[in-house]
């Protein structure tokens, strides 16, 4: 795993959308995998000036999204889905039905797990994986545990997540408990990962990420293992390495 540290989250930004836009000229119809939360928004939005400036083209790229709270219908304003729309996808020329994220509500979870799985195979897997970092490890919604899930799951959130994540909703006790993810095997089967950590309240995880070894209590951990996996890491959150 390797880590470059940028001295601004601007900086960060530019270095993940010059990988991104490297991968989109050089393979057009690659598969993105894309992350929610705040840390990759500032990415997002210099993809989307590169492609107003005429420099990318996303026609033929598909995307597939890391997870999304289960039992919000996509229409709520704090589904992952809306999320997407809003910061990403209305922004940028990704036909519909090269859009994908996780299903989370009107569905039944064997269904929605199996479905997205197949489709991702079908896809031909993902050439590059965006991940944030929860502060406590946790990548996509794979919560520090004994025992991590392999494919994509229905999980339950760990407080700490629910309270993180509050921060969107109007009160603590509207985050849905439970979330759809893709699984750790899921996350380590895309080619290339590249794993976005921004601000000092990222910098307690980032220490331990590289000073305890490989565990599940540490889902990020995993991206040890990985043969193509950086982390961009601003100056606030590298500020404990
Ligand atoms: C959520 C998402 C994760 C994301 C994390 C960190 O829990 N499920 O994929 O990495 O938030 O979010 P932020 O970037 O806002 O710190």
């Amino acid at each position: 795993m390797q880590i470059q540290v940028t001295t601004t989250p601007d900086e960060l930004a530019i270095l993940a959308a010059d990988r991104i836009e490297e991968l989109v000229r050089t393979k057009p119809d690659c598969v993105l995998g894309f992350a929610t939360g705040s840390t990759p928004l500032s990415t997002y939005q210099e993809l989307i000036h590169r492609y107003q400036e005429g420099r990318i083209d996303f026609s033929k790229v598909r995307t597939f999204n890391l997870d999304e709270y289960w039992g919000l219908p996509p229409t709520h304003p704090q589904s992952y889905h809306s999320f997407m729309q809003e910061h990403v996808f209305q922004h940028l020329n990704i036909p519909a039905d090269q859009i994908h994220l996780p299903q989370g509500h009107g569905i039944d979870e064997e269904t929605a797990c199996r479905d997205y799985e197949r489709e991702i195979r079908r896809a031909g897997g993902i050439d590059l994986q965006v991940l944030g970092i929860g502060t406590n490890g946790h990548i996509g919604f794979n919560e520090p545990a004994k025992e991590l899930r392999l494919d994509t799951h229905l999980v339950t959130l760990t407080q700490a997540t629910v309270l993180a994540n509050s921060r969107f909703f109007s009160s603590p006790s509207e985050v849905p408990r439970r979330a759809i993810t893709m699984g750790v095997r899921t996350i380590l089967s895309s080619r290339r990962l590249l794993l976005l950590a921004t601000g000092p309240q990222k910098a307690a995880i980032l220490q331990q990420l590289f000073q305890r070894g490989i565990s599940t209590e540490l889902p990020a951990s995993l991206l040890h293992l990985h043969p193509d996996a950086t982390i961009l890491a601003d100056q606030d959150a590298a500020a404990l390495l």
